[in-house]
């Protein structure tokens, strides 16, 4: 028997992996859920799976929590700039609970995307190399759902806005890329490494049709100068040091650096993914 751990469970992607595990035949008693909040997590109780609780900060609590698991998907913390540590404290409990496989979700060619988010993944990709535990690097492009959240302004005002020029991008749903952790978590060989992404090729130009399509109402895509559209995000709320985090991976878009032709999304799961159109359609309704 093999027991299979999820980090952030409680979160969408997390989550949709414990889903996915169970789908594909793992007994949910089988499945440890790793969470920060009991409180969050009745549905993962209700469906049978052992919840532990730890913070990524809290290293002892790890430990614990990750005892007599023998494979572990690690799904990247959430607060940019806190990542290292927290994943460093992940891989070393992980160690000393005698962990036999981490899959980790990573960003699209960590190795030499020019993304200022792909820094920590990189330096986690390093971590788990050192650590000599047996790897598998889930190299995620972007889910389609970061631009389901830009659906409600965009429609609102008839303005898409960003800063990735003419560039193209391969996002693909947010389930498919847990399915396809949780088919990697169970099949992928040791040393695997994938780049994940969707399958249709979409300028910012398209993806304000596809919102126009969707919603019934004009949408235009209005390309900013990567500063401006920081001072956009900044004026609609985000903190600055995230707005240039988000300005910045669209300028990196704009250069191709969340598209990809890798097949290896659909080839792990077995079947072609979540259009993005219907994922938009779903973020409508
Ligand atoms: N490829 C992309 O387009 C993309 C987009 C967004 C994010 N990401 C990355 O992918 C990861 C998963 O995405 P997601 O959509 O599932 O994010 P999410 O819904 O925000 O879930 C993040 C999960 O991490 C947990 N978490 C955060 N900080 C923690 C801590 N200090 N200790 C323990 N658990 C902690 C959260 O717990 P709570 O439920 O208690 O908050 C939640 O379960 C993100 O964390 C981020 O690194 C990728």
């Amino acid at each position: 028997m093999t027991t299979y751990a999820v980090t952030g469970a409680t979160g969408g992607l997390g989550g949709a992996a414990v889903t996915a595990l169970i789908a594909r035949g793992v007994a949910p008693a089988d499945i440890v859920a790793v969470v920060r909040d009991r409180a969050k997590a009745g549905a993962l109780v209700d469906a049978g799976v052992d919840v532990r609780v730890a913070d990524y900060a809290d290293p002892t609590a790890l430990r614990a929590a990750l005892s007599g698991v023998d494979k572990l998907l690690l799904v990247s913390g959430s607060e940019v700039g806190q990542r290292l540590p927290q994943h460093t404290n992940v891989i070393d409990a992980a160690k000393a609970a005698g962990v036999g496989l981490i899959a980790y979700t990573s960003i699209l060619r960590a190795d030499r995307s020019p993304l200022a988010l792909a820094r920590e993944h990189r330096a986690t990709e390093q971590l788990l190399a050192d650590s000599e535990i047996p790897t598998v690097l889930l190299r995620n492009g972007w889910y389609s759902e970061n631009y389901a959240e830009s659906l409600a302004p965009a429609v609102a005002t008839g303005v898409f806005a960003g800063s990735a020029g003419n560039g193209v991008v391969a996002p693909a749903a947010r389930a498919d890329y847990a399915d396809a952790a949780a088919a990697a978590l169970l099949t992928a060989s040791a040393g695997s490494v994938f780049e994940l992404a969707g399958s249709e090729h979409l300028s910012y130009a398209d993806i304000a049709a596809t919102f126009a399509e969707v919603s019934g109402r004009p949408v235009a895509y209005q390309d900013l100068a990567e500063a401006d559209y920081t001072a956009a995000l900044v004026d609609a709320g985000v903190p600055a040091a995230f707005a240039a985090v988000l300005a910045d991976s669209d300028a990196g878009a704009g250069n191709g650096a969340l598209d990809s032709t890798s097949t290896a999304l659909a080839d792990l799961r077995g079947t072609p993914g979540t259009p993005f159109a219907e994922v938009i359609a779903a973020a409508l309704s």
